[in-house]
């Protein structure tokens, strides 16, 4: 374990196994861990729930401002609805800068910690030494998440699955307001053909020649 802080991000497109990757080596390194999709995922389910529409945008800012985080337990906001809601309030630059400071207070903890989501390495810790884009092809990706999500939804089709990441993928690298890409200094982590204890190796060992680089 080390005393000096370290902060890592990790980006990558939707079930790239980014999250997974991110508890490991928080974990590793005893550090606090933001799943920032989560927060996206709570306004946009709560959007939902109070009737509000895209274009109320104070609204969704206030509810974005004044998030309460013990909505983040809340089992359903891991589902795929949930992430279509997220990945639509994420588009909008108002409900990013609302949600803007708590992140950045949270990557500036001085133990250090581990962020996940899109735009870690470019936006909110710009400044993290170990930047880590975790990509896979869609039909992988799509593969992974049909296999969480069947268990409670038997009828859901894989089609329908990779149709959703097609759509978030779309969205998400499209938006005007730091859309989903690559900071030039992370290190691409590209999954397809891994294994999780492949892919985890990797991430290992890209953290540490990263943190020994800095
Ligand atoms: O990582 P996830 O699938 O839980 O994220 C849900 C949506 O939230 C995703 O489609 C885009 C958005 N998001 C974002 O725009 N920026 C982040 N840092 C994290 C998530």
């Amino acid at each position: 374990m080390t005393h000096k802080p370290l902060l890592i991000a990790f980006d990558g497109p939707a079930a790239s196994g980014k999250g997974t990757l991110a508890a490991v080596i928080a974990r590793d390194h005893g550090l606090p861990m933001l799943d920032t999709g989560l927060i996206y995922r709570a306004v946009g389910f709560l959007r939902a729930q109070k009737g509000l529409t895209l274009h109320d945008v104070d609204a969704l800012a206030e509810l974005a401002l004044t998030l309460d985080l013990s909505v983040l337990d809340n089992p359903a906001l891991r589902g795929r609805e949930a992430g279509e809601w997220a990945s639509q309030v994420a588009a909008i630059p108002e409900v990013r800068a609302a949600l803007k400071q708590f992140q950045v207070d949270f990557a500036h903890q001085p133990s250090g910690a581990v962020l996940d989501g899109r735009d870690i390495g470019t936006v909110i810790a710009p400044h993290a030494p170990v930047k880590i884009f975790v990509t896979a092809a869609p039909e992988v990706r799509a593969r992974r998440r049909w296999l969480q999500l069947v268990k409670d939804d038997p009828a859901l089709t894989f089609e329908a699955v990779l149709d959703d990441i097609r759509l978030r993928d779309e969205r998400d690298s499209s938006r005007a307001s730091a859309p989903l890409e690559m900071a030039e200094d992370a290190v691409l982590l590209d999954t397809t053909d891994l294994g999780i204890e492949a892919a985890i190796e990797l991430a290992r060992n890209i953290v540490k020649d990263r943190r020994d680089a800095a």
